[in-house]
């Protein structure tokens, strides 16, 4: 098995949001060379890959995806040279690094955007989409900004308006300009020939918006004017796909080159219409991770995910990311991790690439954020029905020293107040911790054919608290039992057979065999072999 790794398909991608990993300059924001020298905890917790949020240049209007220079590093996070310096030392620790690219707008400060706003003649004015007021001077249609009000922003000088998914800060870019597609395909060759192996295509699917410029249909019901709106002309136009096409064209000219997309709005259809041998390596579908904390529910969306997908593309697994409330302040019940541990077992046994984010394998909760002090303008903007994504971008806890041993001033955000009981330090000591449990979970993972490339069956154990289902590769097979309820279980193993605990969440004596019934204790992980 050994000889066929591919890293993207059988290996586990920890996502880092670099502002919020480890300072090293004493700035208060996070930097490369602190992930560089977190590379050695990062292989002996067992990933294989690091996503980078963005890295580039940026006003930071939107933290980064908002990019000024796409072939830069942002001097807050260090240097070209400190970023060279972490692909070679991830290298040699076999971990890849995946790079974040923004490339639906750029910022408002971008070069082709200040050329653009700067005259109608300006050769980069088509690089954005821009569009005459109708008559009674109103924008050109009734497309809406995602993040709040209209889509349209008037340009005094040169009187058109521009559009803008995001912030207005954010223009979109006009992926019908082949200079555009041009210049972006070289982005890519850029970072490959660095030494990148991957990318997250941020919002790919927004790319391309109606050539007509058509009003969005509307709905009735809805909170923001954004959400009563049936998004037919805004984003999934069918011309993306040629796109993809010369994406891919490019990667596949690599070694085991990989891209991602994130799939805005995505459902397990849309998502997995994207992905092919001519198009992306994966989407990302974000039903799993909207979805409550219900097995049955789950289970459900896993199977919807696995049929659209079908044998041949691949699926991934992700409970956190950088814009959403992390799943251990949504599911965790104060500071106790036994439920993280289900969630881990089920991120990393099922069929599919797991993502990690940073901070997850210690069960970090989100921070709170006075009104006072929100940073992310839509918390700003939509307080108090959403106070934004603060919450899970806190500083990463190291230990329990000041700052949790992310900084030695005052990081950008504040730190965890929990962090002196919950950080890497105090977990690593401790061998029943969630850090521990992700560890040998990484391990197993690694070590079981079944878990990598095995096919996946759901079971039905009768029991509406338990997920369970069979993993199996030739001779390795593995049945998981995932209790969702505090509550001791009598689960009804599959006949025949003697089965060993191959790995618990909880203290199981070693080597025993069970046969026919068997005790499910309460919150508990269990995988079972033959
Ligand atoms: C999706 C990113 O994940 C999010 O953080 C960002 O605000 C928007 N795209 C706009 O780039």
């Amino acid at each position: 098995m050994k000889n066929d790794f591919l890293w993207w398909r059988d290996g586990v991608i920890y996502q880092i949001y670099p502002r919020s990993f480890l300072d090293t300059t004493g700035s208060g924001i996070g930097d490369l060379n602190g992930i560089t020298d977190k590379v050695d905890y990062l292989a002996n917790l067992g990933v294989d890959a690091i996503w980078l949020s963005p890295i580039n240049p940026s006003p930071d209007v939107d933290f980064g995806y908002d990019v000024s220079d796409y072939k830069g590093i942002d001097s807050k996070f260090g240097t070209m040279a400190d970023f060279e310096r972490l692909v070679e030392t991830a290298e040699k620790a076999n971990i890849r690094i995946v790079m974040d690219l923004v490339l639906n707008h750029t910022s408002n400060q971008h070069p082709w955007f200040l050329s653009a706003r700067s005259s109608r003649e300006n050769p980069t004015r088509d690089y954005y989409i821009w569009q005459d007021a109708g008559p009674d001077g109103k924008p050109p249609n009734n497309w809406c900004s995602v993040f709040g009000g209209r889509g349209w922003e008037w340009d005094k000088k040169t009187g058109q308006f521009y559009y803008h998914m995001f912030y207005k800060e954010q223009p979109d870019l006009n992926w019908r300009n082949p200079r555009v597609q041009t210049e972006f395909l070289d982005v890519f060759k850029f970072w490959l020939g660095k030494g990148v192996k991957g990318f997250r295509l941020d919002v790919f699917n927004v790319y391309f918006k109606d050539a007509q410029f058509r009003n969005n249909p509307t709905k009735l019901f809805g909170r923001r004017p954004f959400d009563r709106q049936v998004h037919r002309y805004d984003y999934d136009q069918p011309e993306l796909t040629g796109v993809l096409n010369d994406i891919r064209e490019v990667l596949d000219g690599y070694d085991a080159a990989y891209a991602i997309g994130e799939t805005f709005l995505s459902t397990s259809e849309k998502a997995a219409g994207y992905c092919g041998d001519d198009l992306l390596h994966a989407c990302f579908n974000f039903e799993i991770l909207e979805a409550k904390r219900n097995p049955q529910i789950l289970m459900q969306k896993i199977l919807e995910w696995e049929n659209a997908l079908g044998d041949v593309k691949w699926p991934n697994y992700v409970l956190n990311n950088h814009d959403t409330v992390r799943c251990a302040t949504r599911f965790g019940q104060g500071e106790e991790d036994e439920r993280m541990k289900v969630m881990a077992a089920m991120l990393l046994t099922l069929r599919g690439t797991p993502f990690l984010y940073y901070g997850e394998e210690i069960g970090m909760r989100d921070i709170r954020v006075r009104r006072k002090d929100i940073l992310d303008p839509i918390g700003k903007r939509y307080w108090p029905i959403f106070v934004g994504r603060d919450g899970c971008r806190a500083p990463m806890q190291w230990n329990a020293e000041p700052q949790a041993g992310f900084s030695t001033s005052k990081p950008w955000l504040p730190v965890h107040p929990n962090y002196k009981t919950r950080n890497v330090n105090a977990q690593a000591n401790n061998r029943s911790s969630l850090l521990n449990f992700y560890k040998k979970l990484l391990a197993f993972r690694r070590s079981q054919p079944a878990l990598i490339k095995g096919d996946f069956v759901a079971m039905d154990v009768n029991l509406p608290q338990v997920m369970a289902y069979k993993r199996s590769y030739q001779y390795n097979t593995l049945f998981i039992f995932l209790n969702f309820s505090r509550k001791a279980l009598v689960i009804t193993l599959p006949v025949g057979r003697k089965y060993k605990v191959a790995l618990s969440s909880k203290e199981r004596p070693a080597r025993e065999e069970y046969t026919g019934k068997m005790g499910l204790m309460g919150d508990e992980a269990l995988i079972l072999c033959e």
